[in-house]
């Protein structure tokens, strides 16, 4: 009786020690948060040339209407490879739609 008694103790402590280590692995710690992606920086290091980014980011369009869009900028003067393009219109298209 005593033994089984001490066996539980120990039972149910172990379960507490898993369950918290579960716990803390699943809460991520604040400097592994995600990398801001290279849509984001592409944005902020080619669109706030000629005006302030929240001309682009109070819009909300689709992704067809941000590739005419960033197509209209490099017109006028925005800097952006074809590769680049894909990566900022598919960011714009997920972040402000
Ligand atoms: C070479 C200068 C320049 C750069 C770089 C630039 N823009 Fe513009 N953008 C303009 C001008 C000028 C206007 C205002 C156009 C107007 O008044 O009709 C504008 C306006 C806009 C507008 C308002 C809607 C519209 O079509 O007029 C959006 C959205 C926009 N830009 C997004 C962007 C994005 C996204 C980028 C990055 C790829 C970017 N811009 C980079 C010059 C630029």
């Amino acid at each position: 009786m005593r033994v089984s008694g001490v066996v539980a103790v120990l039972v149910v402590l172990l379960g507490l020690v898993i369950v918290s280590a579960c716990a803390r692995a699943a809460t991520p710690t604040p400097t592994s948060g995600p990398k801001p992606s290279e849509g984001e920086a592409l944005l902020r290091e080619r669109c706030a040339r000629c005006h302030g980014l929240s001309l682009v980011t109070s819009e909300r369009e689709s992704a067809d209407e941000w590739r005419a869009i960033v197509e209209d900028m490099i017109r006028k003067g925005a800097t952006l490879n074809a590769d680049e393009i894909d990566a900022l219109v598919d960011y714009l298209a997920q972040t402000y739609r």
